[in-house]
């Protein structure tokens, strides 16, 4: 396959190197790595999505919401499985009156007939005016940011929504929004102990979501995992170098106590190279009905979804478990996301109902 001259050297850099490449005139443009993102804006599209959900409560909210990106058009190309992600990212395009173009499968896409990715994004690009990526090549949304950018006279911006093994910054905002939200009456975000559990080696979510909690002020995490999957390096090194403390345990009855906030992920089988999963028992990390009177009182339960056996049905109707609300946060921060990537913050901030 052919390659664009460049990319290589572009992807070696350190991240913290890359970041301003993802920037025009001081804002976020692309969406690609959590790193992007500071307490600033963080905090800005919590209060827009609080806002638009707000709006959204009236007939007429609803309908002007829809007026607010109704001159733009969005590519979804989601070729890994997605059901959250996919239908949060299209239900928040409907609600700004964004006409939305889908491709969820590649073998109906010109890559069967051996199309280059990067001809398929130049082609979307052609016709839309953001491109939401879902894909299991690490790095693929970064590449289309990349060759767009450098190559094109039509950048327009990219949104990373899961790529591989590595990122899923839009995962971690929902997943800061549903915090932030339950934090308002538990004096904020700062001095929390989060508890994150399970395949922390290849979970996607808890690499974004660490790096957004480094944010804030004395935050603890405490890893939770089998020792084959427990968390990578390159969380551990950037807790280090941000002075966030944590600590790792392959027992989760010992440290349930003393968390604010427990994050449940599942086994992430489909990168096995061999049968690496097969020899876990992977049911100590399960949280179930007897657990409940192990936990705070005011705890969090949480959960980016899809669940197998993580958390038990008979877990989620205590008012602690969140992950039906965090998965529903999930459309109104990437509406908050889009109308910030368009800067049309104003217009929704402004609305009087
Ligand atoms: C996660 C993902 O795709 O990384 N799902 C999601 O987007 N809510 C978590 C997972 O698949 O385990």
């Amino acid at each position: 396959m052919q390659e664009y001259k460049g990319w290589k050297e572009f992807f070696e850099k350190d991240i913290d190197k890359k970041l301003s490449f993802f920037q025009k005139n001081g804002n976020v443009f692309d969406v690609i790595y959590s790193q992007q993102f500071t307490i600033t804006i963080l905090e800005r599209l919590f209060k827009l999505s609080d806002k638009i959900r707000t709006i959204a409560k009236s007939k007429k909210g609803t309908d002007f919401l829809q007026t607010i990106l109704s001159d733009k058009r969005a590519m979804l190309f989601f070729s890994q499985p997605s059901t959250r992600t996919f239908l949060s990212f299209l239900n928040a395009c409907h609600i700004l009156g964004i006409k939305v173009s889908e491709i969820r499968d590649s073998r109906t896409s010109s890559e069967i007939k051996g199309e280059s990715l990067e001809d398929s994004i130049r082609t979307f690009s052609s016709y839309v005016d953001l491109i939401i990526i879902r894909h299991f090549n690490e790095n693929f949304a970064e590449k289309a940011s990349w060759l767009l950018n450098s190559y094109t006279n039509r950048s327009i911006p990219v949104i990373n929504g899961g790529s591989g093994k590595d990122q899923h910054p839009t995962q971690a905002l929902l997943d800061m929004y549903t915090i932030y939200r339950s934090a308002k009456t538990k004096g904020g975000i700062d001095n929390k102990k989060v508890i994150m559990v399970g395949d922390l080696k290849r979970g996607r979510t808890i690499r974004s979501l660490s790096r957004l909690l480094a944010l804030y002020k004395n935050i603890e995490i405490i890893f939770v995992a089998p020792k084959k999957f427990q968390v990578k390096d390159d969380i551990t090194k950037f807790l280090d170098s941000n002075n966030v403390k944590y600590n790792k345990t392959e027992n989760l009855e010992e440290v349930l106590g003393i968390g604010d906030i427990l994050y449940f992920t599942r086994l992430q089988n489909e990168y096995d190279i061999g049968n690496e999963s097969e020899d876990i028992d992977y049911s100590k990390y399960y949280f179930t009905e007897k657990h409940l009177n192990m936990i705070k009182k005011d705890a969090i339960i949480m959960h980016p979804f899809p669940r197998r056996n993580e958390i038990s049905f008979t877990v989620d109707n205590d008012p602690r478990a969140l992950y039906w609300k965090q998965s529903r946060n999930g459309m109104w921060i990437r509406a908050a996301l889009i109308i910030y990537l368009f800067q049309r913050e104003d217009l929704a901030m402004n609305f009087q109902s």
